[in-house]
């Protein structure tokens, strides 16, 4: 078994946590993540409600023995926090608070006995979530899926594992135990794996997306805003999101419409236009395989990379 603070903490047989995805990542796949021996997050997309993660907290403890964790973020609390009172009151183990100054929200996440974590994605951001309390940080590198900053996960794990005591968690491009180990060599807790999970059959989300991720490699993904202005989601300008590339992106990427007009050419439910987020890891995610099954082999995989000696 890999020991570090990850596993320690929270008593998890390997060091992965299953990472928060809104509109992906619901009570199925967190729960088969835990079932597997690592920690699922619940994502609780901008337009979740507290109903929902009732509902998907009881389904995630349920497949993973009790544990629970749920990924909010952060500046989406700003106008209204309901979705963290409901975290609150289920009591998670993990809460994590991502994309923002978490500040406002910390002490009363602790206070349910949760460990509170953010991922970041740059020295400025570690200084901003040390200063607000957080129990971990996640390194998010922009190869990650999903809104995500532009420092690449090896050069920010390096520069945040270099510049605080706090747990270290790497997320961004982890699909195989090479990769796990990697980070868990240089130092990080754990990984934080999100893509690799997304052909899993647990996942929610149209079908149309477990089979565009199987089919694309890790060239075929553009960091882009272009799917917020079209559905009117008001992320602050410094994340983009690592979507596929479709033949939305070819025509509108780096095009400068405006909202308005993204909107009236977007269609979600249309295969070759509806957004599909994932990270460069797309290339390592050749088939639609159970969740628990891609846990277990990543944590295996890099327990044996890391017993070999050199
Ligand atoms: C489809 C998708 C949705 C995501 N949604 C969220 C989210 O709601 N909250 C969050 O904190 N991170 C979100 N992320 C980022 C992940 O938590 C994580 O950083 C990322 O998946 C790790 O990189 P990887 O995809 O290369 O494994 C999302 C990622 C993906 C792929």
């Amino acid at each position: 078994m890999i020991d570090t603070w990850l596993t320690r903490e929270l008593g998890l047989e390997v060091p992965i946590v299953g990472a928060p995805m809104g509109g992906r990542a619901g009570g199925r796949l967190a729960g088969e993540v835990t079932r597997a021996g690592g920690l699922g997050l619940l994502g609780a997309a901008r337009y979740a409600t507290p109903e929902w993660i009732a509902a998907e907290s009881a389904v995630a403890r349920e497949l993973g023995g009790g544990k629970l964790g749920v990924g909010l973020m952060t500046w989406s609390l700003y106008d209204d926090d309901a979705l963290l009172d409901a975290a609150i009151g289920e009591e998670p183990d993990v809460i994590s608070l991502s994309f923002g100054d978490p500040a406002p929200f910390v002490p009363r996440a602790k206070a349910c006995g949760a460990l509170v974590g953010s991922q970041i994605n740059t020295i400025e951001d570690l200084r901003v979530v040390e200063a607000a309390g957080v129990d971990f940080v996640v390194a998010q590198g922009t190869e990650a899926g999903g809104h995500t900053g532009r420092i690449g996960t090896l050069p920010l794990l390096q520069q945040i594992l270099e510049a605080t005591d706090l747990p270290v968690i790497a997320a961004g491009g982890i699909a195989t135990g090479r990769g796990l180990a990697a980070v868990i060599a240089a130092g990080a807790a754990g990984g934080w794996i999100g893509t690799a999970l997304l052909a899993s059959p647990e996942t929610t989300g149209p079908d149309f997306a477990r089979q565009r991720l199987v089919e694309a490699d890790s060239a075929d993904t553009v960091y882009t805003s272009i799917f917020d202005q079209a559905r009117d989601q008001p992320w602050p300008q410094r994340w983009g999101g690592r979507a596929l590339v479709n033949a939305y992106t070819e025509r509108w990427h780096g095009q400068g419409a405006d909202n308005a007009t993204l909107a009236a050419a977007y269609d979600p439910a249309d295969t070759t236009v509806g957004v599909v987020y994932a990270g460069e890891a797309a290339g390592l995610v050749t088939s639609v395989r159970p969740a628990g099954d891609v846990v277990r082999e990543i944590g295996a995989d890099a327990e044996r990379l890391l017993r070999r000696t050199y």
